[in-house]
């Protein structure tokens, strides 16, 4: 007998070997199915991508770029990278590439490291506005490191107020302007961000984390034709691999790819970058572009359907893939609804809303998004009906069971990896 051609996972020698952590990854697949997963950081992601993540790719040391490694034996590893690089400038029509940030918040501190010293000002968006942790909270490297000038939304509107973001990069001069943000529901105008970049000879960098999906899909417009600098995350609405990685200029290839090696990372994690690749290639197919729209528009039925029962959108509504909600007309607290929630077998974060009077581990609202639900085939109908549950959860905490019975009823048509994937 000789040796089989191919080599990859199997789970009845995990089983065999170790039961103990064999169940842990049967239990997390039963709580998948057996829920409605709302995070909307989340996806499913395909068994194609699963399979280039478990292959033997894993085992593989390339410090350095294809062509040029520090080991020896890269040739076919190579070939990955490279497939990775060219889907992601094809996607997302990008002059370069660089795929092998570990991380959305390790593909920003590369890019912080490649336009910034330490101790240079850049301007970027409130944590508490939506922003992200790595857009200047002195809890991360980020506002330890950097002088940071943050903006916000607009008390009346809840939309970015662009006029202090101009206001601010004139008075601060800041080297870098951050644009994107990890719970803000709307468009950005990244033409405005470019001008004010512009007026005052700053680089732009956005973070598209969450929506590249979206973007990719041509469902929202592309921050790429404006931004010098796109950071983004391969495992949210993209429906990748867990990882991170760079978009930008040809101009500013060479400082991208030195900061992200061999500055902030040595080895890349080959498996993970040929999963990219995977993912890359299948957002090019025409059904990742319904896909993408699906997702919307299944963001924009939930959003009614929440806001018709009392639960309002912060800024009103939705543009994308998520919606904030303000719970305070409910009186409870963010922290009770993802509770209550939970109890009745749907997953979701609680989240502050802007100028929230609650701290981060209380606040007043939550945060949901249609990506995982949309990649199990439901469409606006559903979405509808996952509105009426999400808020008979919060409202009616002594329901929980008979939610619960409502959700097993709409999963059992929309079950996550059944045989239909
Ligand atoms: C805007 C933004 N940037 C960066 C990140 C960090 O990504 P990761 O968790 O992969 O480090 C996130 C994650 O939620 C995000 O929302």
């Amino acid at each position: 007998m000789g040796v089989p051609p191919y080599y990859g996972p199997d789970f009845g020698r995990l089983q065999r070997q170790d039961p103990e952590l064999a169940q842990v990854l049967l239990d997390e697949l039963d709580r998948v199915r057996g829920g409605l997963q709302l995070i909307a950081s989340e996806n499913l992601t395909s068994p194609a991508v699963l399979a280039a993540l478990g292959s033997t790719l894993n085992n593989k040391y390339a410090e350095g770029y294809p062509g040029n490694r520090y080991y020896g034996g890269c040739e076919v590893v190579d070939r990955a990278e490279r497939l990775a690089i060219e889907r992601a400038c094809q996607l997302f029509g990008a002059e370069h590439a660089n795929v092998q940030p570990h991380s959305g918040a390790s593909a920003n501190l590369a890019a912080y490291a490649a336009l910034l010293q330490p101790g240079d000002t850049m301007l970027a968006m409130d944590l508490l506005h939506g922003g992200h942790l790595t857009h200047g909270s002195k809890m991360n490297f980020s506002g330890r490191w950097f002088d940071v000038v943050s903006y916000g939304v607009r008390r009346d509107t809840e939309l970015i107020d662009y006029d202090e973001v101009r206001d601010l990069a004139v008075r601060h001069r800041p080297k870098v302007i951050v644009c994107g943000a990890t719970s803000y529901a709307r468009l950005i105008d990244f033409a405005v961000f470019r001008g004010i970049s512009d007026e005052v000879g700053a680089w732009l960098l956005a973070d598209v984390a969450h929506p590249i999906g979206l973007m990719a899909g041509g469902a929202i417009p592309s921050a790429v034709p404006y931004a010098d600098v796109v950071t983004y995350t391969t495992h949210k609405a993209l429906r990748g691999p867990r990882g991170g990685g760079i978009l930008c200029t040809a101009e500013l290839a060479g400082r991208i790819d030195r900061a992200v090696y061999p500055f902030i990372q040595s080895g890349p994690l080959m498996h993970a970058v040929a999963a990219k690749a995977v993912a890359f290639g299948e957002a090019l197919r025409p059904e990742f572009g319904e896909y993408a729209k699906q997702v919307v528009a299944n963001a924009q039925a939930l959003c009614d359907s929440l806001g018709a029962e009392g639960m309002r959108p912060v800024s009103g509504g939705t543009d994308t893939h998520l919606m904030l909600i303000d719970l305070r007309d409910l009186g409870v607290s963010g922290a009770e609804a993802e509770r209550r929630c939970a109890a009745a077998g749907i997953t979701l974060n609680r989240n502050v809303i802007p100028y929230d009077p609650e701290p981060p581990a209380v606040t007043s609202g939550m945060r949901v998004g249609t990506p995982c639900l949309t990649t199990q085939g439901m469409g606006p109908q559903e979405l509808k009906e996952v509105g009426t549950l999400v808020v008979r959860a919060v409202r009616h905490p002594g329901a929980a069971a008979e939610v619960k019975e409502r959700v097993s009823a709409l999963l059992a048509a929309f079950q996550p990896y059944d045989s239909e994937y």
